[in-house]
């Protein structure tokens, strides 16, 4: 008997896998996107589910199997999700209909996970809204110049000033500064290393840069860092060919209509709870605009060349209202 009822659960639940991996497939279908069929429960994930390769290897298989689309199918597991290729369509999403792509995907909700749940990135419509808000203007120059120095005094005006917020929402915001900055800035940091060790002559020019800059400054303050036109190169290049976010993840809150993802093909009609990723490394390493991708180049970012670069194709610190809250000091903080 016990065997009998193992099988019709396991053949239950296969049933519903299949069912799952068709209706997924049909999903795209109905609307017209293109798509790579993935395999059942894994759908297009499976390889860096079992670490044969990369997260980011299975996304860009995805995003590079269709080359003219504006956007593509991407199977997670069994969820379908857009994979946005098109900048332009990511300006729209992340700046001009903003208000329709407000939130994050959820990673886990508040309750099971207070921190990480609580935090500014995972806070959703009006909440994260008024946090935004009230968190943002620590983060302007005139801040950052006296910013640094008194990191454990603003903390504590913080917990004075917002009583009306909970221990556990503030432990979240000061949580998520540690991880979103630290691992972050860390990361572009042992890359930039890594590159300047394979890359001598790069190297050579950014240490005279420096010794110059020694000969000529003092000290290093907010001011004079922006004379250090190569290392911000080196920096800008470093996050453009190893971006610390893969992906740029919106959820969709509000009815929305995709143009269509060709010419001559169908609009697409998002509602709440649909999920787009914007593809900021498969973008910052497309040929189309960013030739020669593999090469680490920081003369992309010189006062020349940088004005060629199509706007929202370099984006490491996302985009619009609800990109890096810390987007100008990173730089400075690494
Ligand atoms: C090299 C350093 C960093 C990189 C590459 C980086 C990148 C990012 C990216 C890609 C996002 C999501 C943006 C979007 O969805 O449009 C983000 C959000 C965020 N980052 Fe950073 N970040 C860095 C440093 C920092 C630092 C130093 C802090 C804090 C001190 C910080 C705090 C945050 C917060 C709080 C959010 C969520 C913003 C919101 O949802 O409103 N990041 N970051």
């Amino acid at each position: 008997m016990i065997v009998e009822i193992i099988v019709f659960l396991l053949t239950a639940i296969l049933a519903y896998f299949l069912y799952l991996y068709k209706w997924v497939h049909h999903y795209f279908d109905k609307r017209g996107i293109k798509y790579l069929p993935g395999v059942p429960i894994f759908g297009n994930i499976l390889n860096s589910t079992f670490l044969r390769n990369h997260l980011f290897d299975d996304l860009d298989r995805v995003y590079q199997a269709f080359p003219g689309e504006r956007y593509v199918g991407y199977i997670e597991g069994t969820m379908p999700i857009l994979i946005i290729r098109d900048p332009e369509l990511i300006k729209s999403i992340t700046i001009k209909d903003f208000d329709h792509f407000v939130d994050h995907k959820e990673f886990f909700s508040e309750e099971v996970e207070p921190l990480f749940g609580g935090s500014l990135i995972m806070m959703k419509g009006e909440r994260w809204h008024d946090m935004r808000t009230t968190l943002s203007p620590a983060f302007t120059g005139s801040k950052m110049r006296k910013m640094l120095p008194f990191m454990t005094e603003i903390s504590s005006n913080i917990v004075n000033h917002l009583k009306e917020w909970t221990q556990t929402e503030l432990a979240g915001q000061v949580f998520i500064f540690f991880v979103a900055g630290y691992e972050s800035s860390a990361t572009a940091l042992v890359m930039c290393v890594h590159e300047l060790a394979l890359n001598p002559d790069i190297q050579e020019k950014l240490y005279q840069e420096i010794i110059r800059f020694k000969e000529e400054h003092e000290q290093l303050t907010y001011e004079n860092i922006s004379t250090l036109k190569y290392l911000d190169g080196v920096l800008n290049e470093t996050q453009r060919k190893w971006a610390a976010a893969l992906i740029m993840d919106r959820v969709c809150n509000k009815p929305y209509v995709l143009p269509p993802p060709r010419e001559g093909g169908k609009p697409v009609h998002l509602k709440p709870g649909d999920i787009v990723y914007n593809l900021v490394n498969s973008i910052q390493m497309d040929p189309q605009y960013h030739p020669n991708p593999t090469k680490f180049d920081p003369e992309r970012f010189s006062d020349e060349n940088k004005h060629n670069m199509k706007p929202f194709t370099y984006m490491p610190f996302g985009m619009g209202p609800r990109n890096c809250i810390a987007s100008r000091p990173p730089i400075q903080l690494s």
